[in-house]
């Protein structure tokens, strides 16, 4: 917490570059200054890297100051020597990038390094990340995605934590250390860029860039937190969403950009849009035309304007109409020369580019070797019927299913310039272990084509075990990707169905961007894996946990539903007035579906097991100020060495707003041998029973709390306790 301080602080001073910037701003025409707030993409086509002609000009005329999809040092070099060389007042571009999970050496997907509940591990994987971007000309990520997702319809889920709002708030941190390194000038380090802001992870239905409404109360209490807790951690730059919230599009909305963002938490760096989202306000219908949108963006606190060129085309005039301050501008430009400073990039605009290092870096042995240890981290053991798992490596399997000689999709949506030819496929990864494998692919993951079952089911006949790998495709999930029904596409569960008829065990990996609905599966399959995507290294991380080199300990980030129709279903739901009573018609349930989720947040097992004994705490009751320690014995009871996840909820019974039925407080990870026991302990104090009040304070009040503690949100123990008055 004093770290937190002394960052936003040590942010708010003014920066060690202030003289150079006044005398810079000093030089710079109207034009100029706005195309330091300009952002423009490059063509990366299918042979290469390619600009336009006109981009060209506008980099040579200081029109534009910052690039995205521009990478290599080969060309970030040349598009560099425009801008050094050729413009009026040199001013270096800014090259920016979507370097999500991984630039080429891809990590998992967001949600999949989430269900390690290790933050560091993720902390690993951006700093990995963050090293091979740098390396090839980039200084700006546009991640981390802080946006908590309840819906798993919506196809970003994949790139954010999942739906809790602590879990996400502590992923959010660590991955702004690990893009922002050792700090903003090293050149190892990339600009972190907090996304979307605010609330894209709640459009209704799941359908991407759709409405956003709810309360205040609500928004505060569960959507902002983890965009807060990165800009905390230092994140210089802030990303604006397509979304509309309360009736006003992010891009336009000064109650988040300036009242929340900066006047609130102290943000200093610079805000910018996400693709063309000005322009977009005029379909939201809260402006006339482009120029119109671009006084709403500029005067609610929109520093740079991404590929929408409404900045470039309009502004000018906006200012000369006196529409928008030129104050407003010249703070926006402040911030953004501010960071270029930062970056080194005026002594020397070409540090990023080195090509020695970058083909030092890429794809390392170290990096590859990381990626892996990630994978196994992300792996969620959702079922062990019968400890089917781990596998014995003499054993005979038929690896069955479109995703278990694929390389292509293992790396996701988002992946950088990330190959999948780079990637282990699962086969390869299992002969690599030396395992006794055959494949036959039995269909694909779209479409109605059946011809290859009966081979498929020939195999498993021969076969000790079926390893049987579906899923989603990479395109599935990711932007502009939602799904109505997110069951298996294809005939994939038929063909999972016709293998069980031949009796053998089944042990099923789920390769996928979200949570899925797989009630057939839950029942039938022996053992599932839930492996997301893993990136570069799955089939070795993969062979790693089948054959028990590395025992499971991922826990979901997510709800699993098990049905469509109970979505949005989330473990920290508030209580309703009439809470389900199994012998009650009038309570709140379905009539044709339990209420519970398939899998609940916080669940996944391993190949041993623990036991929880009863919670006890030092003091039953507390006063604001005070802490209340929570011990609470762990015991492997199980023939593995294993981790746990060991989670820690509270519950305020009594309060001036409604509170959920548990939060998520805390989380530690303990290894434990088999038979051997620890006693794990949380401090409790008043910050973890804060909320919005009914006047919109933000504090705590008296009353007694629930403490729960234990592996999964749904199987807890609790003990109560009390805060004083
Ligand atoms: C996405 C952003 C992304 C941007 C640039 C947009 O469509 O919503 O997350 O950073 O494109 O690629």
């Amino acid at each position: 917490m004093c770290l937190l301080l002394a960052q936003i602080h040590l942010s708010a001073q003014p920066s060690k570059h202030t003289q150079k910037v006044e005398a810079l701003l000093a030089k710079m025409t109207l034009e100029e200054k706005i195309g330091q707030m300009t952002l423009y993409t490059t063509d990366w086509g299918s042979t290469g890297p390619t600009i336009r002609e006109g981009y060209r000009t506008d980099i040579r005329s200081g029109a534009c100051g910052a690039l995205f999809n521009s990478h290599t040092t080969a060309f970030t070099r040349e598009l560099q020597r425009i801008a050094v060389e050729e413009s009026r007042l040199k001013i270096p571009l800014l090259f920016g990038y979507d370097v999500i999970h991984g630039y080429k050496t891809i990590f998992p997907i967001p949600l999949g390094e989430a269900a390690s509940w290790d933050p560091a591990a993720a902390e690993t994987s951006a700093r990995v990340a963050a090293v091979e971007a740098s390396a090839s000309g980039l200084h700006w990520t546009f991640a981390p995605m802080c946006d908590v997702s309840r819906d798993p319809r919506w196809g970003r889920v994949m790139e954010g934590a999942g739906e809790d709002t602590y879990l996400g708030s502590r992923f959010a941190e660590a991955r702004v250390r690990g893009f922002q390194g050792r700090g903003l000038g090293n050149t190892d380090a990339m600009i972190a860029c907090v996304k979307h802001f605010a609330g894209y992870g709640a459009p209704m239905g799941g359908r991407d860039y759709n409405t956003v409404d709810m309360s205040e109360r609500y928004f505060r209490d569960f959507y902002l937190p983890p965009y807060e807790a990165a800009v905390r951690a230092g994140a210089a730059t802030v990303m604006t969403s397509f979304n509309d919230y309360d009736g006003m599009p992010a891009s336009g909305n000064k109650h988040l950009l300036t009242d929340i963002l900066r006047k609130e938490w102290g943000f200093t760096g610079f805000v910018v849009t996400d693709y063309t989202s000005i322009n977009e306000m005029v379909n939201h219908g809260v402006a006339a035309d482009d120029k119109a949108a671009g006084e709403l963006a500029a005067n609610a606190g929109v520093d740079m304007d991404m590929q929408g060129a409404v900045y470039q085309r309009f502004l000018a005039q906006s200012v000369r109409d006196g529409k928008v301050p030129v104050s407003q501008i010249d703070d926006a430009v402040r911030r953004i020369l501010t960071l270029k400073m930062d970056m080194g990039l005026f002594e020397d605009p070409y540090k990023f580019c080195d090509p020695e290092r970058e083909k030092r870096v890429i794809l390392s042995a170290d990096h590859r070797a990381k990626a892996r240890d990630v994978a196994r981290k992300s792996v969620v053991l959702l079922k062990n019927e019968g400890q089917t798992l781990p596998l014995n490596t003499k054993a005979k399997i038929a690896l069955i299913g479109p995703l278990g000689d694929n390389q292509s999709e293992l790396i996701g949506a988002w992946s950088g310039s990330g190959s999948g030819n780079d990637c282990i496929s699962l086969l390869q990864g299992l002969t690599n272990a030396g395992g006794n494998v055959t494949f036959s692919k039995g269909c694909n993951v779209e479409g109605d084509d059946r011809s290859g079952f009966d081979a498929a089911v020939a195999l498993a006949r021969q076969s000790d075990v079926i390893v049987l790998a579906i899923g989603e495709m990479a395109w599935m999930s990711g932007e502009a990707a939602s799904r109505a029904d997110i069951n298996l596409p294809g005939v994939q569960e038929e063909l999972a169905r016709a293998l069980k008829a031949t009796g053998k065990p089944m042990v099923v990996v789920l390769m996928n961007g979200r949570p899925l609905t797989i009630p057939w599966l839950a029942e039938n399959a022996s053992s599932i894996l839930e492996a997301w995507w893993l990136g570069t290294e799955t089939g070795n991380a993969l062979a790693d946990i089948l054959y028990g080199a590395y025992n499971p300990s991922g826990k979901l980030p997510m709800t699993f539903p098990r049905s469509v129709g109970q979505v949005p279903v989330f473990y920290n739901e508030k209580s309703t007035g009439r809470p389900y009573d199994p012998n009650s018609k009038w309570t709140s349930k379905y009539i044709d579906s339990p209420n519970a989720p398939l899998y609940a947040f916080g669940y996944g097992l391993s190949y041993t097991t623990f036991s929880y004994g009863d919670p006890v705490v030092d003091k039953k009751a507390f006063s604001n100020g005070e802490k209340i320690t929570l011990r609470v014995r762990l015991t492997n009871t199980g023939k593995y060495e294993g981790e746990e996840t060991v989670q820690l909820y509270i519950r305020d019974l009594v309060a001036s707003s409604t509170r959920p039925v548990k939060e998520l407080k805390g989380f530690q990870k303990i290894r434990l041998k088999p038979g051997e026991s620890r006693d794990v302990s949380f401090e409790i104090g008043e910050n973890d029973l804060k909320f919005y009040r009914r006047d919109m304070t933000y504090g705590t009040e008296p009353g007694d709390f629930d403490l729960m503690v234990g592996g999964s949100s749904d199987q807890v123990k609790t003990i109560r306790v009390q805060l004083k008055p």
